[in-house]
């Protein structure tokens, strides 16, 4: 893994803004695996004024999401496809009809994730896809536990998951849905780069588990370590329990 530590997370979203932006300026066309949650917020301010400085176009991209809570659908305030409108889409040039999203209302959630997988596919794959990581080590929704999907999936989610995302509902963890659908580990580690962005003490121990302990479901982005094109991007808090020769 390639790690980079920012003195903090304003300089880290604006690292990770101009490096997609970059890619975008080499290939139009590009696809890419997009998140939403808190750490992603900066990243996507500094793609927005990038965007306006008319210095990257995305008109050529498609998007593919990593997650969405089942049960929402895509005009529902709390559901992310809302959140990636407030914070994103409606602000650059991209064409709706390449924007892609689990549908949350589907009644047919194995289907529909199903139907997630082709499209990627016949997209042609991920090419870079942007993560972030929950304190108890998830990417996407993909939650610890004994075993680990690998395409996208029904999820049902842990307590602290509801609780991190109950801002979107009011800051009230009881609305939280349950269930969401997220891409699965393959979905995530078959895309060509991965970012990774963790920002804060509270990712320092899921950073170091990720970064330097064993493979573990119980650790669901140690399996990040797979893959050959990783780049982590950490602030110093979320850098603080790295073994002292990954910082500078
Ligand atoms: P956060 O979520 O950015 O809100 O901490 C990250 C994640 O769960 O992937």
């Amino acid at each position: 893994m390639d790690i980079t530590v920012f003195p903090g997370a304003n300089q880290l979203a604006a690292a990770v803004a101009e490096r997609l932006a970059g890619h975008l300026c080499r290939a139009r066309s590009l696809v890419l695996g997009l998140p939403t949650g808190r750490t992603p917020l900066g990243f996507y301010r500094n793609l927005v004024r990038i965007a306006r400085e008319g210095r990257v176009d995305f008109s050529g991209a498609t998007t593919f999401n990593l997650d969405e809570f089942l049960g929402l659908g895509p005009e529902e305030p709390g559901s992310y496809r809302q959140y990636m409108e407030r914070h994103f889409f409606r602000f650059v040039n991209i064409d709706r009809r390449n924007i892609h999203f689990l549908d949350g209302s589907t009644p047919d959630p194995e289907g529909e994730c199903a139907r997630y997988e082709r499209a990627i596919a016949e997209a042609g794959g991920i090419d870079v896809q942007i993560l972030g990581i929950g304190s108890n080590g998830h990417i996407g929704f993909n939650e610890p536990a004994d075993h680990l999907t690998a395409r996208s999936h029904v999820v049902r989610l842990r307590p602290e998951t509801r609780r991190a995302n109950a801002a979107l509902f009011a800051g009230d963890a009881d609305r939280v849905p349950h269930q969401a659908l997220s891409m699965g580990m393959a979905t995530i580690l078959h895309a060509r780069t991965i970012v990774l962005m963790a920002t804060g003490s509270e990712k320092a121990g899921c950073v170091s588990a990720m970064v330097e302990g064993p493979l573990t479901t119980r650790t669901p982005a140690s399996f990040l370590q797979l893959h050959p094109d990783v780049h982590v991007m950490l602030d110093q808090a979320a850098a603080r329990k790295l073994a002292d020769q990954v910082r500078f």
